[in-house]
């Protein structure tokens, strides 16, 4: 090893002469405990704040987010993700911060920062940069650094890893360690939490893998996936995205070639669904950021690499187009009754990106509302679940807390159906919202009922 290390300093390999030097000289720290470290989550949104919950358990952890506004809200218990509770939160032992001088306390620092596309659908690495800046500022010797945000393979080790080693002067595998754990969590659903959905682990050695099985353990009970490498781990967080979204765009383009032939796609799907591997997929409204934004990364990746990805960029100008059909069919059901949507009043049940959710970020009902109003209509959104953290569109569209406060209305669409709308709505109190005979156009075929097709011109996939 010793002869190995001097012949390679000999060579004049002047990056690795220093750090070969450093390694007889100073041999690498060791690995945490990964029992009771000291663990530090960078971005407390969706992914962040019940990861930093789980690890305060063994101890105390620390929470950093560059929103003032969110981190006092964490302070006074209030998530308005919905994915903790206030209880949860007042009794953490977790110093939730916006003082990126908390890090030199840790021993792992995980980054939860989102990964969002700009106007032209190119990644937008700028978050991922800024937070591994700021790890290089504050980064201590032996410090474990993993990522978990959703990106391309080959973004941790090339873009993220170059900034902390430059900003920190450190080295990875020398001064500390590089791992990466994609997160897989499903917000909205009560059934399937951090602890419940096996995580795949990967370091930048098998030693590091290990940490991280280890690490994790303390926070999911559903098992650890111990992937070969770091690229490895981020591939298959954004191919189970893409697959996704792939074939939902398949089930939006049977559904619209379905319809033109007058068959309900649901009852196709559910003749084919007899067959053992059918996989079930519905048509629908794909928003949010993660299964609406991940495919385009590898579109971007697939560029640097000389491919077109095709079949991915397609998928997504498919569910890209979904909200617009589904303005059409409204069109459609309206007849000849009327002209167009020109002054109609339309009332949109749902404005999150999908059940139960509070989150309405990149929701596709925006683009459907903003449609609508473009081509006359006056349109109402009731949606008691959303949270708009960031509202971006509906520009026409008047938010409103009470349906039938505001109604008649010509029209409904019902964008998703929130668990609060199976019960509160009933084919009764949509006539009375709408009257008979009105369009009802049911993307998830909710409140199919052979009342409900009597009484409404009812569309459902
Ligand atoms: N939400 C999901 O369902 C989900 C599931 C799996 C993976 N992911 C991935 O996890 C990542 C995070 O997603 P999310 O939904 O938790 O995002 P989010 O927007 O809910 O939360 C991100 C947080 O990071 C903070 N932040 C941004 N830049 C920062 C910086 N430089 N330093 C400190 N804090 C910073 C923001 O203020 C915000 O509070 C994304 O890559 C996403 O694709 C999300």
């Amino acid at each position: 090893m010793l002869v190995n290390t001097l012949l390679v300093a000999d060579r004049g390999d002047e990056p690795h002469l220093k750090d070969h030097l450093r390694l007889i000289t100073e041999p690498p720290p060791p690995l945490p405990d990964a029992a009771t470290c000291r663990v530090a989550v960078i971005g407390l949104g969706y992914v962040g704040l019940p990861l930093v919950l789980g690890f305060a358990k063994a101890s105390r952890a620390i929470g950093l987010d560059i929103s003032k506004s969110k981190i006092e809200e964490l302070r006074r218990g209030i998530d308005f993700t919905g994915e903790v509770n206030g209880e949860e939160l007042r009794v953490a032992d977790a110093d939730f911060t916006t003082d990126t001088y908390a890090l030199r306390e840790a021993d792992v620092v995980i980054v939860c920062v989102p990964t969002p596309v700009n106007s032209h659908n190119r990644p937008d690495y700028g978050p991922l940069l800024a937070a591994s800046r700021t790890i290089g500022q504050h980064l201590k010797r032996g410090c474990v650094v993993v990522f978990e945000s959703t990106v391309d393979p080959g973004t941790t080790e090339e873009r993220c890893l170059p900034v902390i080693e430059q900003v920190s002067g450190l080295k990875e595998g020398v001064d500390f360690y590089l791992g990466y754990s994609p997160e897989r969590i499903n917000p909205g659903d009560p059934t399937r939490k951090l602890a419940d959905i096996k995580k795949i682990v990967a370091g930048s050695t098998p030693a590091v893998t290990d940490f991280l099985e280890g690490l994790y353990s303390r926070v999911v009970n559903a098992g650890l996936f111990k992937a070969t490498s770091i690229r490895v781990a981020e591939a298959a967080k954004i191919l189970e995205n893409t697959q996704r979204d792939v074939n939902i765009a398949l089930m939006n383009q049977m559904m619209a070639l379905f319809d033109k032939m007058g068959i309900r796609s649901t009852d196709v799907i559910a003749a084919a669904g007899s067959k053992w591997n059918f996989h079930h997929y519905r048509p629908g409204l794909v928003g949010g950021h993660c299964i609406a934004v991940d495919p385009y990364f590898l579109v971007d990746a697939g560029r640097r690499h000389g491919l077109a990805m095709e079949l991915v960029a397609a998928a997504r100008a498919v569910n890209e187009q979904t909200p617009h059909y589904l303005v059409e069919k409204l069109e459609e059901q309206f007849g000849a009754r009327r002209n167009g949507l020109q002054g109609a009043r339309i009332l949109v049940l749902g404005r999150s990106f999908k059940e139960d959710c509070p989150d309405t970020r990149n929701s596709k009902c925006f683009p459907m509302m903003d449609a609508m109003w473009n081509r006359g209509a006056e349109v109402f959104n009731f949606d008691p679940v959303a949270f708009d953290d960031h509202f971006e569109g509906g520009r026409g569209t008047k938010i409103i807390d009470d349906p039938f406060a505001h109604g008649p209305y010509d029209a409904v669409i019902v964008t998703l159906t929130h668990t609060v709308f199976r019960h509160q709505f009933d084919a009764a109190t949509l006539v009375s919202l709408a009257g008979k005979h009105a369009p009802l156009i049911d993307m998830r075929g909710s409140f199919d009922s052979p009342e409900v097709r009597d009484w409404f011109r009812y569309w459902r996939p």
